[in-house]
C-alpha cells in the first residue's frame, strides 16, 4: 500500500496537489479531500480514494471570492450570497461554464463552489492557485472526518498526504443553497443557516431532507451518509442506560451508558458529533442515543445529520 505523507507544511501539501495528488486538508466545517479540478487524473483518483459513487458531483474550493467565475456564472443571487458569506461555510450550486472535466459534476449543467474561511485551507488554495475539488475526507458512507486523524485513519494508503490542522470548528459539512435561480435553495442545511440566508435573500426555502425531489436536486442526497457502525436512535430524553450503548446531548443521561457525552450547547454538540460517532465505533458499542434539539439556525443542521445517521 502507498504511503500517506502525513505534514504540517502547507508549501509541501501544495506541491502535492500542483503535481496532481490528492490532500486532506482542513476547513472550518469538516476535512476536505482535495485534488486539482482542473486535472482529470486528479478527479478520478479522489472519487477512487473515497469509494464515492461517479454519480455525485464535487464542491470546488477557492482561495478567493473573485475566482469563482472563472467556472461558474455568478448569477445576481450568486452574488449577493458570495457577498454574504464568503468566506464561510456555504457551498453555492451555480449554472456551469463547462470548464472543468466532466467528473467534477458528474455530469450535470451546474457545479458547487466554496470559499472556505479556514486559514490554513485559504493559505493553501492561495498557494496552489487552482480551483481544488475537495469532498469530505471519509471513505463514502462514513462520518465526515474533523479531525486530521480521522481523514488518515480512513485514508491511509489511499490519499497521497495529509495536512495537519485542529480539530474543525463547526463540525457539520457546509451549507449547499441552489442560487442557479431567483430564490435560494437549501439542499444541505449547515452552519449559515436558513434565518441567515433569508435575511439577505428573502423567499429562501429549504429542500424537505427527505422529500420526493431532493435525490434530483442533490446527488449526494441519494446516497448513505454520516453513518457510524453502530445504530443511532434519537430520542428526547436519554432514559435506557446501557453499558453497550453510547449517549450524547444536552442534558445528563442516567449512569450507565457505556460512554457519554454532555454537550453544553448546539454548537458543541455539531463540533462534537461526527467524532462522536467514531469514538462510540471505536469503543465496539452497539447503540449510540442522541438527543433531538429544536430546529432553528445550527439545530436544523444538525438535526439533518442525526436523522440521516439515524435511518441508514
Ligand atoms: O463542508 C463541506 O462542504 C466539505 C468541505 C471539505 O468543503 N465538503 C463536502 O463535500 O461536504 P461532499 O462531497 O462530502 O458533499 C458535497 C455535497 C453532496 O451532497 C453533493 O451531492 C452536493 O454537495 N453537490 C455537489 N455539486 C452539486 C451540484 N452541482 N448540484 C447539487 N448538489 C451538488
Ligand atoms: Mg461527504
Amino acid at each position: 500500500m502507498p504511503t500517506t505523507l502525513v505534514t504540517a507544511s502547507v508549501e509541501e501539501a501544495a506541491a502535492v496537489l500542483r503535481r496532481g495528488g490528492t490532500v486532506a486538508f482542513p476547513t472550518e466545517t469538516v476535512y476536505g479531500l482535495g485534488a486539482s479540478a482542473l486535472d482529470a487524473e486528479a478527479v478520478a483518483a479522489v472519487f477512487r480514494a473515497k469509494g464515492r459513487p461517479a454519480d455525485n458531483p464535487l464542491i470546488v474550493h477557492f482561495g478567493d471570492a473573485e475566482a469563482v467565475g472563472t467556472v461558474a456564472d455568478v448569477t445576481p443571487l450568486g452574488a449577493r450570497l458570495l457577498l454574504a458569506f464568503a468566506p464561510g461555510p456555504l457551498s453555492l450550486v451555480l449554472p456551469s461554464r463547462g470548464v472543468l472535466p466532466e467528473a467534477v459534476t458528474a455530469g450535470l449543467d451546474t457545479v458547487a463552489v466554496r470559499v472556505p474561511a479556514h486559514p490554513t485551507a485559504r493559505a493553501l488554495l492561495q498557494a496552489v492557485g487552482l480551483p481544488v475539488v475537495a469532498p469530505s475526507a471519509n471513505r463514502s458512507g462514513r462520518p465526515s472526518p474533523t479531525t486530521w486523524e480521522a481523514a488518515l485513519s480512513d485514508l491511509d494508503g489511499l490519499a497521497d498526504a495529509v495536512l495537519q490542522g485542529p480539530p474543525t470548528d463547526v463540525g457539520l459539512e457546509s451549507t449547499v443553497v441552489d442560487a442557479t435561480g431567483r430564490t435560494a435553495v437549501v439542499l444541505r442545511p449547515g452552519a449559515v443557516s436558513l434565518e441567515a440566508i433569508e435575511a439577505v435573500a428573502p423567499g429562501a426555502s429549504l429542500l424537505p431532507p427527505l422529500g420526493a425531489d431532493a435525490p434530483a436536486r442533490s446527488p449526494g442526497l441519494r446516497h448513505r451518509h454520516y453513518a457510524p457502525t453502530a445504530r443511532v436512535r434519537l430520542v428526547e430524553r436519554l432514559t435506557e442506560a446501557d453499558p453497550g450503548a453510547a449517549a450524547i446531548g444536552l442534558a445528563a443521561p442516567p449512569a450507565g451508558y457505556g460512554l457519554v457525552e454532555v454537550v453544553p450547547d448546539v454548537e458543541t454538540y455539531a463540533r462534537r458529533l461526527f467524532a462522536f460517532f467514531r469514538e462510540a465505533d471505536a469503543a465496539g458499542l452497539r447503540r449510540i442515543d442522541a438527543q433531538t434539539v429544536p430546529e432553528a439556525g445550527l439545530g436544523r443542521a444538525l438535526m439533518d445529520r442525526l436523522r440521516r445517521a439515524a435511518e441508514s
